[in-house]
């Protein structure tokens, strides 16, 4: 892998245990945070720079407004949960593990630093961030779906809470590391969550966002999109629980597809207070912003 890796510049991206036994826990008091407008175009332009709000227009293929894509997302993941894992090793041909963790290494995650996991949804990430810090209890993880929630495997001590990446339920800092894997394109606001990653973070604190970018090239894009929108649905219809778990991996391309550019989304980073912002490439299709919050 480390052979196709490019690093771009923001200027010119335990074994785990049988159930959760992590704890969940539901904070009340109001997050710092923003009031998304749901009528917002997906890119404006604030101080001569792009700034993404929704991550994309919306897909009427599934749902029919901005306003109704919340649900139908979160319905969707809550319906799918427990095939997530089975389908992601065939999507990422059993690589996905070791891949988040190289993506957490890469990004400066250290031993015994506090991560917040932001779109946890089973735990992919989290779990392979408690082995790089060394103690589950340093590790805390956000996710609005209490379906992908109920279907993690966490190592014992990891702090799991429900939330959204725009109004994250808790208070200022606290964390040394903010990571976020394959959820970017499901936030109402990326503006807003940026701002809440930058606001629980501590001052030098890291962000590392996985995410997969159409591939350059038309042929590799075709390719890819046979793949993700065509093979992965059709072995998920063969494999899955849920008759939706199908119609939720052909979701993910056309996601994939319609989101805002990787330049946008870097120029976002830096509107939201980051600095060093920087983008990691594998195999033209992995892409991984990488961010500081200056010390
Ligand atoms: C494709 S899964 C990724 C799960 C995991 N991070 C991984 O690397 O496999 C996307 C997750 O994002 C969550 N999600 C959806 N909307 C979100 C939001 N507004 N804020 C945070 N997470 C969100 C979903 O519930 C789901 O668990």
């Amino acid at each position: 892998m480390a052979s196709h890796c490019q690093l771009i510049g923001c200027k010119p991206a335990f074994a785990a245990a049988r159930r959760p036994r992590a704890r969940l826990i539901q904070l009340s008091f109001a997050p710092c945070s923003y009031t998304p407008d749901p009528n917002m175009p997906s890119v404006s332009h604030e101080s001569g720079s792009d700034i993404v709000h929704a991550p994309h227009p919306p897909l009427t293929e599934y749902y029919d407004s901005e306003e109704d894509r919340r649900d139908w997302v979160g319905d969707q993941f809550n319906k799918t949960a427990a095939d997530y894992d089975r389908i992601e090793k065939i999507l990422g041909l059993g690589t996905g593990s070791i891949y988040r963790k190289k993506m957490l290494e890469l990004a400066g995650l250290q031993h015994g630093m506090k991560v917040l996991d932001v779109g946890m949804g089973t735990g992919l990430v989290a779990r392979q961030a408690a082995l790089l810090v060394g103690d589950p209890a340093n590790i805390t993880g956000v996710d609005p779906s209490p379906g992908m929630i109920g279907s993690a495997k966490l190592p014992a001590g990891v702090r799991v809470i429900e939330g959204r990446a725009e109004s994250i339920p808790l208070p200022d800092g606290g964390y040394d590391f903010l990571s976020m894997g394959y959820a970017l394109r499901h936030v109402a606001n990326m503006a807003d969550a940026f701002g809440e990653f930058h606001r629980m973070l501590n001052p030098g604190g890291k962000v590392c966002i996985m995410e997969i970018t159409p591939a350059q090239g038309k042929l590799g894009n075709a390719l890819l999109k046979g793949y993700c929108k065509y093979l992965v649905p059709a072995l998920a219809k063969l494999v899955a629980k849920d008759k939706d778990t199908a119609q939720l991996w052909r979701y993910y391309w056309d996601t994939i597809e319609a989101c805002a550019e990787p330049t946008k989304v870097m120029s976002t980073l830096e509107s939201a207070g980051f600095v060093n912002v920087r983008r990691n490439v594998d195999l033209g299709i992995f892409t991984t912003y990488l961010a500081d919050k200056a010390a």
